[in-house]
């Protein structure tokens, strides 16, 4: 087990307690930008496919500085290392972490000819799907949930214009037969591929959606349906031979070195090749692989995954915020909250050390969030001005990039509209991050007409309810172009965040022990609802077993 100490027990945390007394917490983001010219570059760093401004930030050189002490004597580089090498870092299950290696040339990571060969043999069957005329597939259906879902199901749309229109892709869940249903009433079964995709195969939902797929696809086939399995279900598991068990034989594995969180490089990635092709996909491989090199080499100044792990420990554990809001704007990346829900707060949930030692101070921040500027007409009025400060996380696009066939025959007006469509959405996604930082004062309020405001209260309450504190902190990422390459880079660049604060913290960021009590005891209850025994439950428990039993 590693050595290193826990944040709170080194002298840079001391060090940082005494700065955020004095001036960290005193931090003027206005102030700081009046003072310093440079401050915009100075906080300012470029990863591969990725720039970030950090200067939004409650931060100054003397925090930066501290956190980067910090990360030093947490040992931050020799535990990274230790993960890129394959040492099993995840302790409680006595497993390596190695979902970088997935996305490493062969020869330059572990475990590299086990990787390649299922990579090119699920490429190669996803050129055989996607000539359509002679698969004669034309939907494809994910099963699958958490981490088994959550990666394909964000990366598809977002690579939108890179997938092929001859194959449509729908994602399945929820236990709840809602999510199946509509999607399978819609599909003709010799037109249909179904993936069951999940690490271990037993997984409760996946297992109930597939039995549903199967029987749909028996009765909607007709005779020959048995055979006709081999063509129309594929499995992407670490469990071959339970899915050989269910009477699927096409099968892409992977290995328990691979984090259900962390795994759409692997086979689990299957329907985002199906969308986009092999190229792209080993385009979106080497994007990530680019990321894990600069947070594996770049010196801690300029390593921007630790960085940011670095300023969510601030935020979390000095300035006490429990949130972040992530608003990406590109509609693409609709899915992108979601998908970083479960990779930071299943990893980082967590309330005792190494050591299963209580944690004095907090973890995980809870994580939401929606495509801007969808959730400037929802939430953003409580971060302007609610009690909480909650940073947020703006992710922004330069160049839009449509299917081509979507656009490229459109009529000159419509192409025009949708290029002042991209400016209106850069200017709203600035415009959001300045109305944090800067805010609006009463006297400003005071001075500015309020056509709206109630005739019946005087101008002073009507400016006191116009005003915006300001000095609320954001951080902007910026993409050139929502690429393959660009996205495996910015998913990688998370993943290595998460690992930061979670090393800081000196916790497992990589096992995942609290959902494993809810499936237990909804496997005492599903044959309570048959028998409708009550007997030993709580009585709220008991009350709404019998109100909900049909
Ligand atoms: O929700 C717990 C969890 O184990 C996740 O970590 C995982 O991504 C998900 O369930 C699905 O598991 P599986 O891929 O084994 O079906």
């Amino acid at each position: 087990m590693s050595t290193a100490p826990r944040c709170d027990r080194t002298e840079a945390w001391s060090r940082l307690a005494d700065h955020h007394a004095g001036a960290g917490r005193a931090l003027d983001l206005r102030q700081a930008f009046a003072a310093d010219a440079g401050r915009a570059e100075a906080f300012s760093l470029q990863a591969p496919e990725v720039f970030a401004d950090l200067s939004k930030n409650l931060w100054d050189a003397d925090t930066r500085a501290l956190l980067l002490a910090l990360a030093r004597e947490c040992q931050i580089e020799p535990r990274r290392d230790a993960m890129l090498a394959g040492e099993p870092i995840n302790l409680t299950e006595g497993r390596a972490v190695l979902h970088t290696a997935l996305r490493a040339p062969r020869g330059a990571a572990p475990f590299g000819d086990d990787v390649h060969e299922v990579l090119d043999r699920m490429l190669a069957y996803v050129e055989q799907v996607r000539d359509t005329a002679t698969s004669g597939i034309r939907h494809v259906v994910n099963i699958g949930i958490g981490g088994s879902d959550l990666g394909p199901q964000m990366v598809v749309p977002a690579l939108d214009a890179y997938t092929s229109p001859a194959l449509t892709l729908h994602f399945v869940s929820n236990v709840d037969g809602h999510d199946i249903a509509p999607v399978l009433r819609r599909l003709d079964p010799r037109e249909t591929l179904v993936i069951v995709a999940s690490k271990t195969f037993t997984t409760q939902e996946t297992m109930a959606n597939a039995a549903v797929a199967r029987a749909w696809f028996l009765a909607g086939y007709g005779e020959g349906g048995e055979a006709a399995i081999a063509k129309h279900f594929a499995a992407t598991t670490t469990n071959v031979a339970a899915a050989a068990k269910f009477g699927i034989t096409t099968t892409f594995g992977f290995w328990d070195w691979v984090g259900g969180r962390y795994s759409l490089w692997s086979a689990i990635g299957l329907p985002i090749a199906l969308a986009i092709g092999a190229e792209n996909f080993r385009a979106l491989l080497a994007g990530a692989h680019a990321m894990d090199r600069h947070f594996a080499e770049a010196p801690l100044e300029q390593n921007l995954p630790i960085q940011l792990g670095l300023l969510d420990v601030w935020y979390r554990n000095f300035l006490g915020f429990s949130s972040r809001s992530v608003a990406p704007y590109h509609q693409g990346l609709r899915r992108l909250p979601a998908y970083l829900q479960q990779l930071e707060m299943e990893s980082n949930g967590k309330s005792v050390d190494l050591d299963g030692e209580p944690l004095p101070f907090g973890t995980s921040p809870v994580v939401w969030g929606e495509a801007g500027t969808n959730g400037q007409h929802a939430y953003f009025q409580m971060l302007h001005q609610g009690t909480d400060v909650i940073p947020v996380e703006f992710v922004a696009v330069k160049t839009p990039c449509y299917r081509a066939e979507g656009i490229a025959d459109q009529p000159e007006g419509v192409r025009a509209g949708l290029a002042d469509q991209h400016h209106k959405l850069l200017a709203n996604c600035l415009a959001q991050s300045q109305a944090l930082m800067l805010g609006k004062s009463t006297d400003e309020a005071m001075g500015e007409s309020a056509p709206t405001a109630s005739k019946a209260l005087d101008a002073a309450t009507v400016a006191r309810h116009r005003t915006f504190p300001g000095n609320r902190p954001s951080t902007t990422l910026v993409l050139d172009q929502l690429t393959p390459a660009a996205l495996g880079a910015l998913i990688a660049l998370y993943e290595h965040r998460v690992f930061t604060s979670g090393a800081l913290w000196r916790i497992n960021s990589f096992d995942q022990w609290g959902v494993e009590l809810g499936k237990a005891l909804c496997n005492q209850l599903l044959p309570r609802f048959a028998s409708g025994d009550t007997a030993g439950l709580d009585g709220s428990t008991a009350a709404l077993l019998g109100r909900l039993r049909g």
